[in-house]
């Protein structure tokens, strides 16, 4: 719609237009959309009133249905009917569909998400990578792309020739059957209180993981049953959130891939020595990149190196993307500078997608000695929140614990989704659980409310709109937007386009179904049912599209 308004403004403007000279007032009372012509009075040496008034009385199209030149500004209503009428059969027919496109053209995306760190605890970081990642997985699928969601987990490293020590020495079986990551945490810990009076300690490590990395097969076999023990806590945070991964080869998996790496980087004379490490030089003051001790052991960016040729190979990536914390923004500048100067062109379609820290009363919520947030309680702790908002509420709701984890869970997906990934925020779960404010339970609580409308009187495909009120037609507005929301957010792997959109819908809807009776008039019943089933279907997809559920009862 905002095209052909646009377009329509173009044929009688004297001045080239752009997309985002075209405005959306947020009082509709001064139109739908409206010019301002201030830009154009020092190129056409005229006044902003005039330069209006011209527009303005010039302009003409099917869907505008009456113009005012008001201040300088073109103010333009557009013909509600005209576009409710094709506006609503198209959702009611594209259903789930409506606002997905082929741009992507089945190009594949590699996801790099999640990632946690085995024998250690899921963090909150690593939560906001799963979910921001598997938003914008998608969101880039809905567009037509083909995401691969690799969660590339933390197995390998000289951390485990410390863990391997550390359980040698101190480690009892039952422990860490019982509680793994916990029990491992403890082990790592002490590692590191008892290294600093006995630093030989440290060499005691260092050698563990030479033998883990030469394939020593009684260290492989604990740190397999390490990873496995971390592996089954992780899943069930998962199986919680709803996410799943297409592929799970972590850190280790390259153990065997990077010596060609090595190798390649040493053909091209890219490899120097320096204090016995080997490095790759980088750009005017980027520190030069690690791949090799001196004691020959690879590092991170060895392994991630490696990776991103081998998902090159294997996929052929269109884009590849690495869902992590700002943190880690100068590893990913410096994995890119390198593949650059290896030669490989396809350098430039890594992307870094950073985020910002979750903070409790302004701090960083942590992982370290003693102060560990467990995930899982606190995903729990929502759940039972829910349950007990519904108990107040709701008390005959039937599947009362299923919605309360989609509801407890949702909550905390939304409020990490709402805002720009690139800012910190607060957790606070009883702020994020509430009904009212932009929160998920709104959202999921309107999406209920107009499935309760259907559920007293079924959509047919006949309707006739005959005139479309102020409240009906805020939602028809919000409707209609939804595509270039989702394109947005996909081009900007920015879910939170999504959420917003999201709360702009379920609001624009509450304010409809509190001002219009939707079931006792009867001329105009048909159609509203219609514009309700519409507002079901859209908030349904928003929801889906950040990973969360919509029950159809709250
Ligand atoms: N395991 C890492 C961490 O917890 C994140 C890995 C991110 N992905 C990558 N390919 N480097 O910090």
């Amino acid at each position: 719609m905002k095209k052909d308004i646009l377009q329509a403004l173009q044929t009688v403007s004297p001045m080239q237009l752009e997309e985002h000279m075209l405005e959306r007032p947020a009082n509709s009372k001064l139109g739908d959309f409206a010019l301002p012509c201030f830009p154009f009075a020092k190129t056409l040496r005229k006044s902003p009133v005039t330069i209006a008034e011209e527009i303005a009385a010039a302009v003409k199209h099917p869907l505008i249905s009456k113009v005012e030149a008001v201040n300088g500004y073109v103010n333009l209503f557009v013909n509600r009917k005209a576009v409710a009428d094709t506006l609503l059969p198209t959702v009611l027919e594209q259903c789930a569909n409506y606002g997905s496109s082929n741009e992507g053209n089945g190009g594949v995306v590699t996801i790099d998400l999640s990632s946690p760190n085995i024998a250690k605890p899921f963090s909150m970081g690593h939560l906001r990578s799963t979910v921001i990642g598997n938003s914008i997985a998608l969101l880039l699928e809905k567009n037509g792309y083909q995401p691969m969601k690799i969660n590339h987990i933390g197995d390998w490293g000289t951390q485990f020739g410390k863990l391997l020590t550390a359980y040698r020495k101190w480690g009892i079986e039952e422990e860490v059957r019982q509680a793994p990551i916990e029990t491992l945490l403890k082990l790592y810990i002490r590692f590191h209180e008892e290294a600093e009076a006995d630093p030989s300690l440290n060499d005691e490590g260092r050698a563990a993981f030479k033998a883990l990395e030469d394939g020593n097969s009684e260290a492989l076999a604990l740190w397999d049953w390490f990873k496995t023990e971390s592996l089954k806590e992780f899943q069930r945070i998962y199986d919680l959130i709803g996410v799943t991964f297409d592929s799970y080869n972590g850190e280790a998996y390259y153990n065997d891939k990077m010596e060609p790496v090595v190798q390649e980087l040493e053909d091209k004379g890219l490899l120097v020595e320096s204090d016995g490490a080997m490095v790759v030089e980088l750009e005017e003051g980027m520190p030069p990149c690690l791949i090799k001790k001196s004691d020959g052991a690879t590092l991170y960016a060895t392994r991630d190196l490696a990776a991103a040729i081998y998902r090159k190979n294997k996929y052929d990536f269109v884009k590849s993307i690495y869902v992590v914390g700002n943190e880690q923004s100068l590893h990913f500048t410096q994995v890119k500078q390198v593949l650059c100067k290896m030669g490989h062109d396809w350098a430039s379609d890594i992307v870094h997608v950073p985020f910002g820290l979750i903070l409790q009363d302004g701090k960083k919520m942590s992982t370290r000695k003693g102060k560990i947030v467990l995930l899982e309680e606190v995903l729990k702790e929502a759940i039972e929140l829910a349950q007990k908002n519904i108990e107040e509420k709701n008390p005959t709701l039937a599947k009362k614990s299923e919605v309360a984890e989609a509801v407890g869970v949702g909550a905390i997906l939304f409020s990490d989704l709402k805002q720009h990934r690139k800012h910190d925020i607060e957790f606070d779960l009883e702020t994020m659980l509430q009904t009212e404010g932009e929160t998920g339970p709104y959202v999921q609580y309107a999406h209920a409310r107009a499935n309760s409308i259907l559920r007293k009187a079924k959509a047919t495909n006949t309707f006739a709109i005959d005139e479309v009120n102020d409240h009906e037609w805020e939602t028809i507005k919000q409707l209609e937007q939804f595509p270039q929301a989702v394109k947005r957010a996909a081009e900007e792997l920015d879910p939170s386009v999504i959420a917003k959109y999201a709360i702009d819908l379920a609001q624009a809807f509450n304010s409809f179904y509190g001002n219009v009776q939707v079931l006792s008039d009867e001329t105009n019943k048909h159609y509203r049912i219609a514009l309700t089933e519409c507002v079901v279907i859209v908030l349904k997809e928003s929801l889906r599209l950040l990973g969360m559920k919509a029950p159809e009862e709250m």
